[in-house]
């Protein structure tokens, strides 16, 4: 591990691996139901026209989510307490989080981030911003086992994970991920999580496929990706931007569907598609407040309060060890 210090500002690198690129998309267009895993979906041009997709005014979840935030902060604050210390898996640009600062006065906030640069960024704007608060600011990849390069004895933990990201989880694998979180808070810690509701299908529909074609261009940037890094030819005209909602599922698909039978290479290893075909790039699991609270208790949560948007949209869920 690689450490700095600069006033109030630490800086850890874990030295996450990168991701084999080109093993996961071969191995994703080897099956029957062709699939690409989310997380590549971030090259810089991704995380841009994500910014951007959050700021859809069909994309309800990001300004829900803060109305929520904020109309609430003082009764979130009394739940999670003054002087924990605060760990944000997949932080980004650190925004939500300000949210609640005020209200917390953290022990210290861990901002934790696999993209490196984004996260120096971030967490010096925040240093700068919040003079009176130590942030630890963590390089590190959060779907791997969570270390804390600062865990002072006595000080409380509590997790921070907004934007619903629980929900590109498979469910399994979300009751594993949150496990590992009740693992790493302890027995007196906590956990303040984002998690977006089940709605009628018309709004998530229009949430996923926006009238600008952002999201159609965030899903079709992925292949751009893949011709530039990867030496393949795709031809994105080829290939349409589709999204549904599974209603038996519960979940909102992404998919790029192929537009005629042809073939794509990808350094020389060739791939067919049929008119019709897709690729799978995405879930996003919708949740009730019932279903996710099961979800919890089975990851070894308790229920402590939840907080709504007035036309229940979205939710957040304060949670404790038993
Ligand atoms: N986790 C959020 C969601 O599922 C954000 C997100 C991830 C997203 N991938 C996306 C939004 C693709 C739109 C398109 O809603």
């Amino acid at each position: 591990m690689d450490s700095s210090n600069e006033g109030n500002l630490n800086f850890y690198d874990l030295h996450p691996k990168p991701a084999d690129f080109f093993a996961e998309v071969i191995d994703g267009l080897n099956k029957t139901q062709k699939s690409i895993p989310p997380k590549f979906f971030y090259d810089k041009a991704g995380s841009r026209l994500f910014d951007a997709i959050c700021d859809l005014p069909e994309y309800y979840p990001t300004r829900t989510e803060i109305n929520i935030l904020k109309q609430n902060s003082d009764e979130i604050a009394d739940h999670v307490g003054a002087g924990c210390l605060l760990v944000e898996p997949g932080s980004g640009s650190s925004h939500k989080v300000r949210l609640l600062l005020d209200g917390l006065r953290p022990h210290a906030y861990i901002p934790m981030e696999i993209s490196r640069e984004h996260l120096r960024q971030s967490a010096e704007d925040l240093g700068g911003d919040y003079p009176w608060l130590d942030v630890h600011a963590t390089c590190a990849d959060f779907t791997s086992t969570i270390r804390l390069p600062y865990s002072p004895e006595g000080i409380r933990k509590v997790v921070f994970f907004p934007g619903s990201t629980i929900g590109n989880f498979e469910p399994e694998e979300a009751t594993r991920f949150l496990q590992e979180l009740a693992g790493l808070v302890g027995p007196n810690g906590g956990l303040l999580i984002g998690v977006d509701l089940k709605k009628s299908k018309d709004m998530l529909h229009a949430a996923y496929d926006d009238e600008q074609g952002v999201t159609a261009a965030f899903n079709v940037n992925l292949l751009k990706r893949i011709n530039r890094e990867l030496g393949a030819d795709f031809k994105t005209e080829n290939f349409c931007h589709q999204s549904f909602y599974n209603e038996l599922l519960g979940r909102v698909e992404l998919h790029l569907v192929s537009q005629c039978d042809h073939t794509v290479s990808i350094s020389g290893e060739c791939f067919s598609f049929t008119a019709g075909e897709s690729i799978h790039t995405e879930n996003s699991y919708k949740y009730t407040i019932e279903e996710f609270q099961d979800l919890a208790n089975k990851a070894g949560f308790r229920p402590q309060a939840v907080w709504m948007d007035d036309d229940s949209l979205f939710s957040v869920h304060y949670f404790i060890p038993p």
